[in-house]
């Protein structure tokens, strides 16, 4: 064998074997997502992924920062974003323009959803109707989404279900990119046991939107631990539907029913966090590591962190929303034939108040702060 014929085999079997490595699931591996550039590590996901609903995520995958189009022509794709309900999906939204832009090879079609389930529909129905080379959903509820699924599959266009889950069986939609929301909720939960070592715990929750797969998965996470805490109640739990000012309406409407009953207030997402620390500093009740009610919150969003650094927030579990270089990455691999995973899982972390240490989260720095950009 001649040299250039010798160098080419080479070349060609290190394609084959980088190419079956690609597609390989044997050896799963967590994602880290590129812009949560801290140096926690604590409070991986280890624990059961979400079990209720259909397209839960089960591999935890390596995946790739966003790489940009190679196929040289534009791809169309179709984003039907829930809404603008909190700084989580403001961090989100603006992930997708900034990985799926003009200068990348894309044309974005983005809908804002306003939380409204009929104008998902309609914007996916919109998105079929222009025959967009691929619809990405983060579903604002896991229901009902079977018959505009199949409308897409019917066209021919892939589908890739992100951030939450939905209730569909799983030959409906090509892939899911997202995180483990019910292990936050498990982790928010093992972290309040361990700091409480015991004591009583008289616990409030604001919860997330109704029906949507974050809010059910921390709600079932969390109850699951509670139920092996006979010190614990949890006295009330309303939906604050993810933003600041349903926290503070939830947690007026607490503070008149429980007011000196309850010691542990947990807010399923940061913007009602910021909304119930509002209620309570108005009726003088005290919160944070100094104070009388711990405050859980799940993000960990920027601001979510700044709280938690200044002991406001006791304890912050994320949910990573840089998802769309995942995403581009399975749409990479669709475009060129290529395997790629069918269910991708985004790391989360948990952050706690500086004087805390845990088991379940990497006590807060300055220097994490630093690293936190949305
Ligand atoms: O689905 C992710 C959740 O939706 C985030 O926790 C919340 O902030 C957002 O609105």
């Amino acid at each position: 064998m001649n040299k250039k014929l010798l160098s080419l085999v080479l070349v060609a079997a290190l394609a084959m074997s980088l190419l079956a490595g690609c597609g390989s699931k044997e050896e799963p591996k967590t994602t880290t997502a590129a812009a949560a550039d801290t140096t926690a590590a604590a409070a991986d996901n280890e624990t059961e992924a979400p079990a209720d609903t259909t397209a839960a995520a089960g591999d935890e995958t390596t995946a790739a920062a966003a790489g940009g189009n190679t196929t040289g022509e534009t791809i169309r794709v179709g984003y039907a974003q829930v809404g603008h309900e909190s700084d989580w999906r403001t961090a989100n939204t603006k992930n997708y323009q900034d990985v799926f832009s003009a200068d990348n090879g894309y044309e974005l079609s983005f809908v804002d959803c306003d939380n409204d389930n009929a104008a998902q529909l309609e914007a996916v129905r919109g998105f079929i109707q222009q025959e967009l080379d691929y619809i990405v959903i983060a579903p604002i509820e896991t229901a009902g989404w079977d018959t505009v699924l199949q409308e897409a599959q019917d066209a021919g266009i892939p589908v890739i279900i992100a951030d939450r889950e939905i209730d569909a069986p799983d030959t409906l939609y090509d892939a899911w990119v997202g995180t483990n929301t019910k292990n936050e909720g498990i982790t928010a939960a093992n972290w309040l046991a361990e700091y409480l070592d015991g004591k009583e715990a008289n616990i409030l929750v604001i919860e997330g939107s109704v029906g949507a797969s974050a809010t059910l998965g921390r709600t079932e996470g969390f109850n699951e631990v509670a139920a092996e805490h006979s010190e614990w109640k949890i006295l009330d739990s309303q939906s604050g539907d993810f933003t600041q000012a349903g926290g503070q309406e939830v947690m007026e409407s607490f503070i008149k029913s429980y007011e000196g009953q309850f010691n542990v207030v947990v807010c399923q997402n940061d913007n009602e966090a910021y909304g119930a620390m509002d209620a309570m500093k108005a009726a003088n009740i005290t919160y944070g590591v100094d104070g009388d009610v711990i405050i859980i919150s799940f993000d960990a969003t920027h601001d979510g962190l700044q709280y938690t650094l200044d002991g406001a927030i006791n304890c912050n579990v994320e949910c990573n929303p840089i998802q769309a270089g995942v995403v581009e990455e399975v749409i990479q691999a669709m475009a060129a034939g290529s395997d790629y995973e069918k269910t991708t899982l985004v790391n989360d972390e948990a952050f706690v108040a500086p004087g805390i240490t845990s088991e379940y989260a990497t006590t807060m720095t300055e220097d994490i702060l630093a690293g936190r950009a949305y």
